[in-house]
């Protein structure tokens, strides 16, 4: 059960989704009106396209990501001691789930707090979060780049990443933000992201640094955004 707010992700994509939808059951309407029977079922096929997208990414955004991150952070099997580092933690989805199963570890989230990859996303929303679920203190919030992280090596134990480093546009800055998540894990700490699109880039820049157990796989429909080719890929690798 959530108590908090966790706002829409990439909120133009779901509009897009839904306007593309809406705008092809309103041309089939009209086609249907002039009695152009050629038109209407391409565009009855193009608007169940557009609305099946909008249902899946709306479904994967309010509820899918959270059943998913629920799956993969009891598999981890925490201790409860763990330091923790959410980067691009958002409003704080993935932030929570974790501080609900640490007892004296503690989570830190960092963002930058960009509304458009995140609706109604800001530092004071998050903390808000934290305090309804009950866990604000166990997090701490901190705004900054994830691609120049404001800790010294080592800070952490777990570091985890929900559909943030994807944002960041360059490959180069990509890698940077992997190397910098890899740099302030501890040695025998765990890395775990979950991401759509660069995660090979981000599995080779790991490999690169050293990185063992490195492992990339699909997650299931619960985290599509909004069809199998916008599925989201879990990476997870440890420091020696
Ligand atoms: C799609 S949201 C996901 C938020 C959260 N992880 C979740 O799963 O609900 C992506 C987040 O990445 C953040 N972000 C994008 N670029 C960033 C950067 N360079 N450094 C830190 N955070 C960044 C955005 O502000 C946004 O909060």
């Amino acid at each position: 059960m959530r108590r908090g707010d966790y706002g829409f992700d990439a909120p133009y994509a779901l509009l897009a989704f839904l306007a593309g939808g809406i705008a092809c059951v309103t041309f089939a309407g009209v086609a249907w009106w002039r009695h152009a029977a050629g038109a209407i079922a391409p565009l009855s096929l193009y608007a169940a396209f557009f609305l099946a997208n909008a249902g899946s990414f709306l479904y994967t955004t309010r509820r899918g990501k959270f059943e998913e991150w629920d799956r993969i952070l009891d598999g981890l099997s925490l201790s409860g001691t763990e330091r923790v580092l959410d980067m691009g933690c958002g409003r704080g989805a993935v932030l929570t789930a974790v501080a609900r199963r640490l007892m004296t570890g503690r989570v830190t989230g960092i963002d930058i707090w960009n509304t458009s990859d995140q609706s109604g996303n800001a530092r004071d929303v998050t903390l808000r979060n934290a305090s309804l679920e009950g866990v604000g203190d166990r997090i701490a919030i901190e705004t900054g780049d994830m691609r120049a992280l404001p800790f010294a090596d080592a800070s952490f134990d777990l570091v985890v990443s929900s559909l943030a480093i994807h944002n960041i546009r360059s490959t180069a800055d990509r890698r940077k933000a992997v190397a910098e998540a890899y740099r302030v894990l501890a040695p025998g700490g765990r890395l775990v992201i979950a991401d759509i699109r660069a995660t090979r880039i981000y599995e080779s820049e790991l490999r690169h640094r050293g990185a063992t157990q490195v492992q990339r796989r699909r997650l299931g429909w619960r985290f599509w955004w909004g069809n199998p080719i916008a599925a989201t890929t879990l990476l997870t690798a440890s420091k020696p």
